[in-house]
């Protein structure tokens, strides 16, 4: 099953008269399994992209579909849904709440999915190595161990794609290698279909597929070699 697929889609934002073209034509289908990493210079639309593929802003044409239907034929409460249970977010700088624990901040997304038990959360924890640290608040953490909670925060609702953006831009090599093998054991292990924008090359190893970007357009679209 094609969980993406993207067809003519363009974006533009306006800023009073002026129009910036950002996304210009953009055509790819993504299926159940795929881990794929967009890479792309800066300005390229690779946020943009994500932004517009988890229905975080609206396209100008063109068309997109998740798990088979037009995004734009979903009701909000159908987005909603979407967003809280069937998609999942890993930004660059964590965004976790600093005055909640660990425990809470994945408690309080959670909340979202429809609730989750303590031992749920303790296992989800647990899978991204950050179970002991529970009770801790997030400026007691690493960078890499903010990354892992905000890891868990996206599983906790069991999505079936998750949209990373950038998501060891802000860690040393070692941090950020762990975190590459964390998504790999996600997508092969527990099946998520990833959607991981990177500005280095080299974490593209990482992934099933790269999708390269340039002023708007996709101008490569590669398997990699397992
Ligand atoms: N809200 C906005 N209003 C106007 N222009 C915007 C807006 N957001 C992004 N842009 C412009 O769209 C273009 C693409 O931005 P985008 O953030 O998608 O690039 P990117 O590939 O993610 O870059 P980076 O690698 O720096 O994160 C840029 O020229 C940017 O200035
Ligand atoms: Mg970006």
């Amino acid at each position: 099953m094609n969980q993406i697929r993207v067809s003519e889609l363009t974006k533009n934002y306006q800023t009073g008269k002026v129009i910036y073209e950002v996304l210009k034509g953009i055509d790819f289908s993504i299926a159940d399994g795929e881990f794929v990493s967009i890479c792309g210079p800066s300005g390229s639309g690779k946020t943009t992209l994500l932004y517009v593929l988890g229905g975080l802003e609206p396209y100008t044409s063109g068309s997109v579909s998740i798990f088979e239907k037009e995004l734009n034929t979903y009701t909000d409460s159908e987005k909603a849904k979407m967003r809280s249970q069937d998609i999942g977010y890993v930004f660059q700088f964590y965004n976790l709440i600093p005055n909640l624990t660990v425990y809470e901040n994945i408690l309080l997304s959670s909340v979202l999915g429809g609730n989750k038990s303590k031992d749920e959360i303790l296992e989800v924890l647990d899978s991204v190595g950050m179970k002991d640290f529970y009770g801790y608040y997030p400026s007691q953490l690493s960078g890499g161990m903010q990354q892992r909670v905000a890891i868990a925060r996206c599983l906790i609702n069991d999505p079936k794609i998750i949209f990373a953006d950038e998501p060891i831009g802000n860690l040393d090599y070692k941090n950020g290698i762990a975190i590459m093998e964390l998504f790999k054991k996600l997508n092969q292990d527990f099946h998520k279909t990833i959607l991981m924008v990177t500005h280095n090359e080299d974490t593209t190893v990482f992934g099933t597929r790269t999708l390269h970007m340039l002023d708007g357009k996709v101008i490569k679209d590669e398997k990699n070699n397992q």
